[in-house]
């Protein structure tokens, strides 16, 4: 499959098989999420991968949107280090890059993903940062549900030319 289709068919998936990821395919998706781009190169990430069952239960109960987790193989919390980022809030979109890289890599792979969204709410950081006794100069930025999907999603439409404008905000790049 091409690349483009790859960006273009990932879809969030929240039901999964009982078939286990190996760690094989664990490193591949997180070496991807570490080719992410980042200021200044300084790659301030680091990846919790989580495969226990109780840790699965106690981040449902932390968090509201998680449901998923129920059927998933793994979960990563993709997390921020505010002592190597760039500049004050830097972390944030590096992140960012790395969290989206890390959903592409899965969807190449033949893995459904889901973002579950852990930064800005600060009461999500607290939770999780308790639960994986993280330091306190690296925040939990994103989590990511990984499984073999039980689910399919067709690709919706969502290309909107009124959202690209031309040598500023007045004139529309593409013309109806
Ligand atoms: C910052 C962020 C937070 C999100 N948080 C959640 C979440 O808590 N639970 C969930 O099921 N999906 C979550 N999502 C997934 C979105 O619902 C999903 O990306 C969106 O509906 C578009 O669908 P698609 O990913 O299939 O293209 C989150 C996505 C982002 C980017």
């Amino acid at each position: 499959m091409k690349m483009i289709d790859h960006i273009l068919d990932r879809r969030s998936i929240r039901r999964y098989s009982d078939q286990k990821i190996d760690d094989k395919t664990i490193k591949t998706i997180l070496t991807a999420a570490m080719y992410a781009p980042s200021a200044v190169n300084l790659q301030p990430w680091h990846f919790v991968v989580i495969d226990q069952w109780p840790i699965m239960e106690r981040i449902m109960e932390i968090h509201p949107h998680a449901r998923m987790l129920r059927t998933a193989s793994h979960a990563v919390v993709v997390c921020g280090d505010l002592e190597l980022q760039h500049d004050d809030g830097y972390w944030v979109v590096d992140c960012g890059a790395a969290t989206q890289n890390l959903l592409l890599a899965a969807h190449a792979l033949g893995l459904g993903s889901c973002w579950v969204g852990i930064h800005p709410r600060e009461e999500r950081k607290i939770a999780f940062s308790r639960l994986l006794s993280l330091p306190s100069h690296v925040l939990p930025f994103a989590l990511v549900a990984l499984g073999y999907p039980e689910e399919q999603k067709a690709r919706p439409e969502r290309f909107h030319p009124d959202k690209v404008k031309h040598n500023g905000w007045d004139t529309s790049f593409f013309q109806e």
